[in-house]
Formats: C-alpha cells, sequence, structure tokens
C-alpha cells in the first residue's frame, strides 16, 4: 500500500508525470478517467506566481475530481520557493511537489530544476524550509544526478526523506542526458534496498506499455510508476497497465470510437478552460497520438491541425468516425 503523508493511493499506483505545456487540466482529465491514481500539474515558475503572472496562476487550476493532485513547483531562490509554496498552498492541492528534474537550460541555467543537483547542500535547504512552511505533504522529482559522474541519488533520496518529504519519483536518467538514450533504473532500486527509506519511491521513464511496466515494477521494487510520454494520445495507458498486472492480460485497444470520444472530450475541455482559439490550438499537438496506427490518416490529420473552430473539428471527427468505423486499430505499444 503507497501512502503519501495521509493519502492513500493503493496498491501499486500509477501516476501521470508533470509535463509542461501538456498536463493541463484538460489533459488530466481525460487521463484521470484512463486511470491516473495520481497527478501533477505542469511545473510553476515560483518567480511568476509571486508576480503574479496569469500564465502561472491559471496553472493552479484544480478540480475537485482530480483528487489527489500534487502542484509542482520549480524555482532557484529559496526564499521564492517557499513563498510559492504558501501561494499554492492556498488552493488547497493534496501535495505539492518540488522539481528537481528540469534540464532544459532556460531553468536549469538559472539555478533551478536540475541545477539543484549540483548544490545538493542547497536542495536540501531549500527542501526543508518548504516542508516547514506548510502542512501539505511535500513530495520531490528528480533525476538520477547532474552527470555520470554524480549519480548521487541514493544518498540524496536518503537526505531528503530526513528532512521530511512524504514520497521521491526519479526519472532515471541524468540531467546531462537530457532525454536521451535509455532511463536506467537500477539505481532507483538501489534507494529501495537501502533499509532505512520507508517513504515510497516511484520510479519512471520509458514506460510505454503494460509489459515493461510489470517487468519494471518486479525487477526494480518501485512503489509505484510514473507516466509521461506514452500518456499523450493514450490516456487509456494506466487502466491497461493495471489490468495488466492484476490480470495478466491487455485489454483490447481503443476502437476509433472510443478514441474520438476521448478527443472530443479533451477538445471541448481546452476550449471551455482555454477559450477558442487558444484551446483548438493547443489541441493540434494531440491528434497524432489519438490516431497513431490508422491507416492513410494523414489527410484527415491535416485537415484536424488546419481547422479553426471547434464545429470543424468535430466534423472532421465524425467522417473519421464514418470512414474507420470497426477498424481495429493496432497498437504500437
Ligand atoms: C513535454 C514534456 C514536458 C515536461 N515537463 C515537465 C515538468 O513540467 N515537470 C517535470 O518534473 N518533468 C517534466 N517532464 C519530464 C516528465 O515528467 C518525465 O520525467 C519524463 O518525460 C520521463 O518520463 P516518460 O518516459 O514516461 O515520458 C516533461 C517531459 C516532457 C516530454
Amino acid at each position: 500500500m503507497a501512502k503519501i503523508g495521509n493519502i492513500d493511493l493503493g496498491d501499486f499506483p500509477l501516476l501521470l508525470a508533470p509535463m509542461e505545456d501538456v498536463s493541463d487540466p484538460p489533459f488530466r482529465a481525460v487521463c484521470k478517467e484512463g486511470g491516473a491514481d495520481l497527478m501533477y500539474t505542469e511545473f510553476i515558475s515560483s518567480e511568476g506566481l509571486i508576480r503574479d503572472a496569469v500564465k502561472s496562476r491559471q496553472k493552479l487550476d484544480i478540480f475537485e475530481y482530480e483528487r489527489p493532485i500534487g502542484i509542482q513547483l520549480f524555482g532557484g531562490d529559496i526564499g521564492n520557493m517557499v513563498q510559492s509554496a504558501e501561494i499554492a498552498a492556498a488552493v488547497n492541492p493534496d501535495l505539492i511537489d518540488i522539481n528537481y528534474g528540469c534540464p532544459v537550460k532556460a531553468v536549469a541555467c538559472k539555478g533551478a530544476g536540475a541545477a539543484l543537483l549540483q548544490d545538493i547542500p542547497k536542495m536540501v535547504k531549500m527542501t526543508e524550509e518548504i516542508v516547514k512552511c506548510t502542512s501539505l505533504p511535500v513530495t520531490v522529482k528528480t533525476r538520477l544526478g547532474w552527470d555520470d559522474n554524480s549519480k548521487n541519488i541514493v544518498e540524496v533520496a536518503e537526505r531528503l526523506q530526513d528532512i521530511g518529504i512524504k514520497a521521491l519519483t526519479v526519472h532515471g536518467r541524468t540531467r546531462v542526458q537530457m532525454y536521451k538514450g535509455s532511463a536506467d533504473w537500477t539505481l532507483i532500486a538501489r534507494i529501495k534496498e537501502n533499509p532505512r527509506m520507508h517513504i515510497p519511491i516511484f520510479g519512471n521513464g520509458d514506460i510505454d506499455s503494460p509489459q515493461k511496466a510489470l517487468e519494471y515494477k518486479n525487477k526494480y521494487g518501485v512503489d509505484g510508476i510514473m507516466i509521461g510520454r506514452a500518456a499523450i494520445g493514450y490516456p487509456w495507458i494506466f487502466n491497461e497497465v493495471k489490468q495488466y498486472l492484476k490480470h495478466g492480460e491487455r485489454p483490447l485497444p481503443p476502437d476509433v470510437a472510443e478514441r474520438i470520444r476521448v478527443t472530443k472530450k479533451h477538445l471541448d475541455f481546452s476550449i471551455r478552460w482555454k477559450g477558442d482559439r487558444l484551446g483548438i490550438f493547443e489541441m493540434r499537438r494531440h491528434y497524432t497520438n489519438y490516431f497513431k496506427g490508422m491507416p492513410d490518416f494523414k489527410p484527415y490529420r491535416t485537415r484536424l491541425v488546419e481547422a479553426d473552430n471547434e464545429s470543424e473539428v468535430n466534423t472532421i471527427l465524425d467522417e473519421v468516425s464514418e470512414k474507420y468505423a470497426g477498424i481495429m486499430v493496432p497498437t504500437e505499444r
């Protein structure tokens, strides 16, 4: 049973990864329906929150049905991180997550995200101050280390646990690796092997099928798995993994009607939450994934990404529904 503070996540929870420009409320709605047990907002800039920037503020929008939900923060200044944690706590999430993993230059070069992997004393201090400032559980998401020569996650995990974090998610890459190569979960297993560790340890990186989830669960002994990219355009992955872990069989992949139902739900929420223009624009990145594996889909995709109003998109989706009715879409996973 995995528990974060008092939040009971069940036996082997599946977490939806925080993903900038992806893990917004519309996407989270379809992932919740798809079986995600714990979800996070996209990372939110501590400075943005303090400045009351509209973009950062909007990322604090959370909904009752999303619970349990965590708000993820990033920043390089301890005082600002504490202040932003107080702002985030005021919207009453279930937990606050700190990002010590973001590798992109705009973040890491400002001393935030994965940059803290180069300054463990500061990371520990920052975490400690945030833990002290809120009664909510505080969790951390990070990577193995900065580079191959500093994969210090086993030691870091223990130090973070000692100052009071309630769960740790580790992406099995270093900062230098960015997203290249494959994720290495062996050090994640080493954290779990440490007899002093008692908080849940979640593994993350490259899980894209129920089979791989089962293999990694058994091989690395984690308390749960976080899934990111494989959920984009395929929110069914969570329930598929669950069924596979429970019964050893994967369900049939969603048929076209189901893909269209979920795409429409996602689109509808996008428009309601972001407005017509942005809602339609930001859905464009999802169509390829929702319809992956469908033969000769390209002309429809082109029309979908060119359509600029809701009824046009829905008309194209209805055409897709008719044209592909009854066709079994092979899953590539
Ligand atoms: C588009 C995109 C945006 C991301 N944004 C965040 C973020 O805001 N916060 C974070 O901790 N990780 C972020 N990540 C990293 C993911 O949470 C996850 O650690 C990574 O994708 C590896 O997991 P996966 O192989 O299951 O995708 C992002 C990844 C992607 C692909």
